[in-house]
């Protein structure tokens, strides 16, 4: 608890822009429910660093999402909005917390594996202990809840299960954090391949929305995404192309499955296509303006990020010392 509130934390990749998927299935929930908790919201630069980075385009694309992040309606006066790199008390977390992580647990993340298939040629071992780092991101600001789409899952379940080998071998060091899917937008899919995840890397550009992509591209990427043969806008398992579609519609309108089959009933996919596309566009317009205008007031967005950073540095620090002396590091002579 801080200030009487519970702790949220999350936080995301400082890699390419961010897709439609991790708005809505993060980013906008975070934006709800932020005024509930005491919340952290990381940009995770350093999970970045296990794939390679051009330098300058990372730099470029940490401060993007950082202005993505108050864009969306994260109030960094409010909310510690900060970069992971800036809290060296991850990285020694991520350290201690190896420690107590075994191989085998590991093995079994899919992500890993994924990750691994996708760049064969750079299989790093920090693409290996990756969700060790996460379960340290988390575990120092002591959070309660962690809101997240659900690719992040197993990560969450690997961090719960750290933390309590921790207490129990030294008591109550960490608070155990709840996981938070959204039950409709967790996993947003490809609009190309209806069964693949939408993904910031996906090679074909009309598979994934991105939340900086101006009106006209918006429409024509939901124009020209799959469905199938029919012509029936209907939620089903057979129809993953028009159920995504209903599922981002009903996201963005905050309407349900059953009142988007009866808005669309007898009409046919052309006008359901352009309705999810104006509507996604209507949404990401003011938050493209509020994007530009911000990354113009460099001064307002640096004194954020350093503010932040100390709250962050703050709260971490605490923890790492607690762990440190539970462990038996030897303490600083001060
Ligand atoms: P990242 O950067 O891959 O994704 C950020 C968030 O977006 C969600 N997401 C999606 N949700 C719905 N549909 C999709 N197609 C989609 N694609 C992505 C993700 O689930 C995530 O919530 N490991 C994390 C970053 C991280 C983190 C943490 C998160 C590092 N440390 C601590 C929470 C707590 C990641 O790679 O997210």
């Amino acid at each position: 608890m801080i200030n009487d509130k519970k702790v949220l934390y999350s936080g995301m990749q400082a890699t390419g822009t961010l897709t439609l998927g991790n708005y809505l299935g993060a980013l906008k929930n975070w934006v709800s429910i932020s005024d509930e908790y005491e919340c952290f919201y990381g940009v995770m630069d350093l999970h970045s660093l296990t794939i390679r980075q051009e330098p300058a385009n990372f730099r470029k694309n940490a401060r993007n999402l950082y202005a993505l992040y108050v864009a969306a309606g994260l109030d960094p006066e409010k909310n510690c909005l900060y970069y992971q790199s800036h809290v060296s008390a991850h990285a020694e977390l991520g350290w201690i917390l190896d420690c107590f992580t075994y191989m085998g647990e590991l093995n079994r993340m899919t992500q890993f594996k994924d990750k691994a298939a996708k760049h064969a040629d750079n299989i790093n071992a920090g693409l290996y202990t990756y969700p060790v780092l996460m379960a340290a991101d988390i575990l120092l600001y002591q959070a309660d809840l962690v809101p997240v789409g659900v690719d992040q899952k197993q990560h969450l379940e690997i961090c719960r299960d750290i933390a309590e080998r921790f207490n129990n071998l030294y008591g109550e060091v960490f608070t155990i954090p709840e996981a938070y899917i959204p039950e409709a937008g967790a996993k947003i899919m490809s609009l190309q391949e209806p069964e693949r995840k939408m993904s910031k890397s996906d090679e074909n550009e009309n598979a994934t929305v991105r939340l900086l992509d101006d009106t006209d591209t918006v429409i024509r990427k939901f124009k020209r995404a799959v469905t199938d043969s029919g012509n029936e806008v209907r939620f089903s398992e057979d129809k993953p192309g028009v159920s995504n579609l209903m599922t981002i519609y009903g996201c963005v309108t905050g309407k349900t499955m059953e009142e988007i089959e009866k808005e669309f009933d007898g009409k046919g996919y052309g006008d359901f296509k352009l309705a999810v596309g104006e509507c996604v566009a209507d949404e990401l317009r003011p938050l493209q303006e509020r994007y530009y205008a911000l990354l113009e007031d460099k001064t307002y967005i640096e004194k954020c990020i350093k503010e932040n950073d100390e709250k962050a540095q703050y709260f971490a620090n605490k923890t790492l010392r607690k762990v440190q002396k539970k462990v038996g590091l030897t303490e600083r002579i001060r």
